[in-house]
This record gives structure tokens, C-alpha cells and sequence, in this order.
């Protein structure tokens, strides 16, 4: 038996999370899948029940488990109060503790959806990125950090550190996952600039000797930001640290026609994974049944891939989005002329039945 957390955060999260379990449903319906499911609060919503974001209940719950669904977290209610118990800081004390650095997230362009994206359709069929962000370091857990007054005024201050064994694990799952697919890895950095990242260039490159079929390339991360969007093809596998890859990889969300396409598994060095989409929480859209749960659905597949060594499964969950598509079924954010809207709950059901009946 497999366990898997369920942790539906804030805004849209529990709405999303909601069609994903129903899609986790069809897939136990037609596998057989024996799975233990647990849930636990997080972000904001914990903060409200408990003053803690990250409650230790829900990272016991997260140690114990197999993997960990994941919803959205934060929102304007929470932006004001003490930084330590902003709904954020729950979810990077949740990576960091659980040792998730290695961040998968695949833009893949949905041929149903050329239309949807705001490039045009011929810049972006068959787009099929994979941006691997290094999670658990740089600039986001950098000490010293913080605001202080100083002669007078205020002053804010991070620190963008990277040790030579955190590039080189990153760099590693970057080369063994480009090892199954195109065999190209492209290193983003500011080198010319930031002495962490020419550091970084330098180990990616002696790293990269292990991998002798691996073609390597490295870009500055402004430049790479602008071949995003004006050629995005030319990219197989993007390897990145924290704060590069939070960025490019919105940026490469919006190429798949909406950021409500993109899913995200988080790895430790065992594959244990949280999974989540790319997305927010969308305060602005919670509770209205129109946010779009595919990025959900879609990290639930790469659960089952990654964490439940289930392929076949992942396939069949993708393969039941795609039929949905094809079907011409569109949330509101991919919606085109001649497509059906519909809402979060209808798009989750259509995608459970196709699976069911796969
Ligand atoms: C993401 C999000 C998070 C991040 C936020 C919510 C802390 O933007 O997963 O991309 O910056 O990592
Ligand atoms: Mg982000």
C-alpha cells in the first residue's frame, strides 16, 4: 500500500485539489490502486486553526507519507502579518525540510491548446520543455536575510548562496532526466554578473563530463527569459537555481496557453515527491468553480510516476486530459472560440469518466 498527503492550502487549492482526488478515485476505480490517503492543513488555512503554517502535525504527516498532493497556498488575508507565519514560508519550510531540491516542471503545449497561447501557434506546437529549478537553496534560504535600519533608514538584504554539492545534485537529475528525452541541457545563469552562478557554470560544466552524450549549453538568464518567447523549441531541458527557475518557469507556463497547465513534482534524492501546480492560490477566482484543476490533475500523473513508480498510470491520467480536449471541454483561462466552457467540478468529471472508461 502507498500513502499519499493530501494538503489543500488556500484559495483555489481545495476547490483543485478536490478533482484531482476525484480523478485519484477513477485511477483506484481501473488499476486497483491500493492507496492510503491522509490530509493535513497548510498555509494559510493552518495559520488560521493552529498560528502555524507549517504545523508539526502536517510534517509528521509529510514524513511518514509516500508523497504528497499539494493545492495552493497564501493570499491577501495573510500578507500582512508576521513574515515567519506567512502562508509561503509554510510551504519553503515544508521543501526544505523534507530535502525536496530537485523541481520538475514540464511545459508541454497540448496541440488542442495552440490556440490559447498568446504566441503564435507555429512558435509553439509541439513545445515540450522540462525547466528543472534547483528547490531547497539560493537565494531563497540565503542567511544573512532580512530588513534593518541602517544610518537612518530601512534596508533589505538577501544572500544568493549555492554550495558545489547542491549544483552538482541539481545538475545531475538535470543530465539523468535529459538522458530519457532529448540529450540537451541548457544551464541558465547571470555568470557575467553573479559570482554564485559562475561558480554554478563551472560546476554544471565538469559535472556534464559524465554525461559525454549530453549536449550542454549555458545562458545568461535575461537572455534565456527573451528565448522563451521568441523561440522557445530550441530548449529541452532547462537547469536552474531557485529564483531563475520561479521565474522562467511562469514564463513558460504562459507558452502552454495558461499557468493553469502547468504541473510540478519536487524530488528528494529518494523520489519521495510533493506535487503541485505552478499556479497561486488566485484569491481573486477562489470559490467561484471556474479555476482550472489540470495542473492538479496533471501533477497527480507525475505522482504516480515519480513517487509510485506507476508510468502506466501517469500515461493513462495524461491521456485522459488530452481526450478531454480533444473532446473540446476548456476552463475559462484555455477558452477559445468554438470550445464549451466549463467549470472546475465538470472539467475534473470529464477527465475521471475518460479515465474510467480509458
Ligand atoms: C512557486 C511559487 C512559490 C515559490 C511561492 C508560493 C513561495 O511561486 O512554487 O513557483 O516562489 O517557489
Ligand atoms: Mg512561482
Amino acid at each position: 500500500m502507498s500513502s499519499i498527503l493530501v494538503l489543500p492550502g488556500d484559495g483555489i487549492g481545495p476547490e483543485i485539489v478536490d478533482e484531482a482526488l476525484r480523478v485519484l478515485d477513477a485511477a483506484k476505480a481501473r488499476f486497483g490502486l491500493d492507496i492510503d490517503l491522509d490530509h493535513g492543513l497548510v498555509g494559510g488555512a493552518a495559520y488560521d486553526a493552529e498560528g502555524d503554517p507549517l504545523p508539526e502535525s502536517t510534517l509528521e504527516k509529510a514524513r511518514a507519507a509516500d508523497a504528497i498532493l499539494f493545492g495552493s497556498i497564501g493570499g491577501p488575508k495573510w500578507d500582512t502579518i508576521e513574515r515567519d507565519k506567512r502562508p509561503e514560508r509554510g510551504l519553503l519550510r515544508l521543501r526544505s525540510s523534507l530535502g525536496l531540491f530537485a523541481n520538475l516542471r514540464p511545459a508541454i503545449l497540448f496541440p488542442q491548446l495552440a490556440g490559447a497561447s498568446s504566441l503564435k501557434p507555429e512558435v509553439v506546437s509541439g513545445l515540450d520543455i522540462l525547466i528543472v529549478r534547483e528547490l531547497t537553496g539560493g537565494i531563497y534560504f540565503g542567511q544573512p536575510r532580512g530588513i534593518k535600519e541602517e544610518n537612518g533608514e530601512r534596508v533589505g538584504f538577501n544572500t544568493y548562496v549555492y554550495s558545489e554539492s547542491e549544483m552538482k545534485r541539481i545538475a545531475r537529475v538535470a543530465f539523468d532526466l535529459a538522458m530519457q528525452r532529448g540529450k540537451r541541457v541548457c544551464s541558465v545563469d547571470k555568470a557575467n554578473v553573479l559570482e554564485v552562478t559562475e561558480l554554478w557554470k563551472e560546476v554544471v560544466t565538469e559535472e556534464a563530463k559524465a554525461y559525454p552524450e549530453i549536449e550542454l549549453s549555458h545562458m545568461y538568464v535575461d537572455n534565456a527569459a527573451m528565448q522563451l518567447v521568441r523561440a522557445p523549441k530550441q530548449f529541452d531541458v532547462i537547469v536552474t537555481g531557485n529564483l531563475f527557475g520561479d521565474i522562467l518557469s511562469d514564463e513558460a507556463a504562459m507558452l502552454t496557453g495558461s499557468i493553469g497547465m502547468l504541473p510540478s513534482a519536487s524530488l528528494d534524492e529518494n523520489r519521495k515527491g510533493l506535487y503541485e501546480p505552478c499556479h497561486g492560490s488566485a484569491p481573486d477566482i477562489a470559490g467561484q468553480g471556474i479555476a482550472n484543476p489540470l495542473a492538479t490533475i496533471m501533477s497527480l500523473a507525475m505522482l504516480m510516476r515519480y513517487s509510485l513508480q506507476r508510468g502506466d498510470v501517469a500515461d493513462a491520467i495524461e491521456a485522459a486530459v488530452e481526450k478531454v480536449l480533444d473532446q473540446g471541454l476548456r476552463t475559462a483561462d484555455i477558452h477559445t472560440e468554438g470550445t464549451r466552457k466549463v467549470s472546475t467540478g465538470e472539467m475534473g468529471a470529464a477527465v475521471a469518466e475518460a479515465l474510467v472508461n480509458g
